[in-house]
């Protein structure tokens, strides 16, 4: 039975009530600009409740040493909180083994870790199919490994509403392709990705797959085994932990067959000047010492989402999706940057005759948090005719009324900028 399945079990969830979720995070109440904080960023980062801040805390002033290399108590005790830790993240996505679960420091090291490793065991004329919509930490490793191996890249094209069809997948993949790499959910237009497809197709012609799961691990449930994806990658700072904290899923088997990503401490298993032989799973890919305070941070992060049933999370938020796009559509010379029918918590748009940035700057001075940019997906904005948008993203304190302070603020920014 899945982590997932045996939390529904127990049926003994906090009620999703979002101004007693507000309560949990300090930031919340804070002004900016004496206006009351309204945060829509989540997607760039998520705010940290209390439970996460209040461990980081005692562990510093409490329990702080190394892991896994001292013989005395505060060593030993936060060495079971990191490894506790690593067998809450592998309850959460339902991995098989904690062997299966690396600590990096973020999902764009995780990322690289395969291509760096997984990777340049490609021949030249090997392929590696990414889509339209990716996130630059999900294209350049594999430029990187294009121009070192050899291997050809392609990407699949996108539709006009920011879709990525199951067909388009599969039209990309041959015997050639060794992997596709694909967001589970865009990080800039907030469109969710038939991955479980997509998964099934490249198995079918032999290819494995990664997932970049930071936008999909905070909003979509994750089993990897159901998924029966290769790799997962996801950062620790949007699941509401700390930064600094990522985390690489493989199968065992594929890790095991792998060779490390960096050398240093505690990834091997003996060391002579003529040669080293490497540690097991996992500690093989952690060398030096890991983000051990974030990780445990991450744990908490985890058992904080795990008080409630994930799909009143699910469907808060998808109310949020739905109102705010509704609002947005409603404001004249607004246009949508993303039109998907399947789409998490992210809305990307810009105003005619107003630049993103702009825009963001005087929205700030009411308080309100929105990205403006590329997003870290240059090629996705190029494709939309766009340099930049202006993206709010919800997490699982948002709500309504702070859509609305979103929508009168652009109004008035409007009259100033159009
Ligand atoms: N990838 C993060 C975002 O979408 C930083 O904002």
């Amino acid at each position: 039975m899945s982590a997932l399945a045996q939390n529904a079990s127990k049926n003994d969830f906090r009620d999703f009530d979002v101004n007693s979720v507000r309560s949990d995070f300090p930031i919340l109440s804070r002004t900016v600009h004496d206006k009351p904080l309204t945060y829509l960023d989540s997607a760039a980062s998520a705010q940290k409740p209390r439970a996460v801040i209040d461990v980081i805390r005692y562990q510093y002033e409490q329990e702080y040493a190394n892991v896994h290399r001292g013989a005395y108590w505060l060593s030993e005790t936060l060495t079971s909180k990191y490894e506790a830790a690593r067998e809450t993240v592998r309850q959460f996505i339902n991995a098989r083994s904690d062997r299966e679960v690396i600590f990096t420091k973020g999902a764009t090291e995780a990322i690289n870790l395969v291509a760096a490793t997984f990777g340049r065991a490609f021949n030249a004329g090997d392929e590696v199919v990414i889509t339209g919509l990716e996130h630059h930490s999900n294209i350049v490793p594999w430029q990187i490994l294009r121009d070192q191996c050899g291997i050809v890249l392609k990407v699949v094209p996108i539709t006009p509403e920011g879709e990525v069809p199951l067909s388009a997948v599969e039209a990309a993949l041959s015997s050639k392709t060794k992997l596709v790499a694909v967001a589970h959910i865009s990080n800039a237009l907030g469109t969710i990705l038939p991955i479980k497809g997509i998964v099934s197709a490249a198995h079918a012609v032999g290819a494995h797959v990664l997932i970049d799961g930071c936008q999909g691990i905070v909003h979509e449930q994750v089993d990897v085994q159901d998924l029966d994806c290769d790799f997962y990658a996801f950062s620790g700072h949007k699941l509401y932990g700390p930064n600094g904290i990522g985390v690489l899923y493989g199968k065992e088997g594929i890790l095991d067959g792998m060779q490390p990503y960096q050398g240093g401490g505690e990834m091997i298993s003996n060391v002579t000047f003529e040669r080293s032989e490497w540690a097991e799973l996992p500690a093989k890919f952690e060398a030096g010492t890991p983000p051990i305070v974030p990780a445990v941070g991450l744990g908490a992060a985890i058992d904080y989402i795990n008080e409630f049933d994930r799909a009143a999370i699910a469907a808060h938020e998808h109310d949020l999706l739905t109102y705010g796009t509704e609002q947005l559509q409603a404001l004249n010379s607004i246009k949508l940057i993303g039109t998907a029918k399947n789409k998490a918590a992210a809305i990307s748009f810009v105003l005619e005759g107003a630049h993103p940035h702009d825009l963001a700057t005087i929205l700030d001075r009411s308080g309100v948090c929105v990205r403006a940019g590329h997003h870290c997906a240059q090629p996705l904005m190029d494709s939309f005719g766009v340099t930049a948008t202006v993206r709010a993203s919800f997490g699982i304190y948002n709500t309504r009324e702070e859509v609305d302070v979103l929508i009168n603020a652009l109004g008035r920014a409007r009259e100033i900028l159009c």
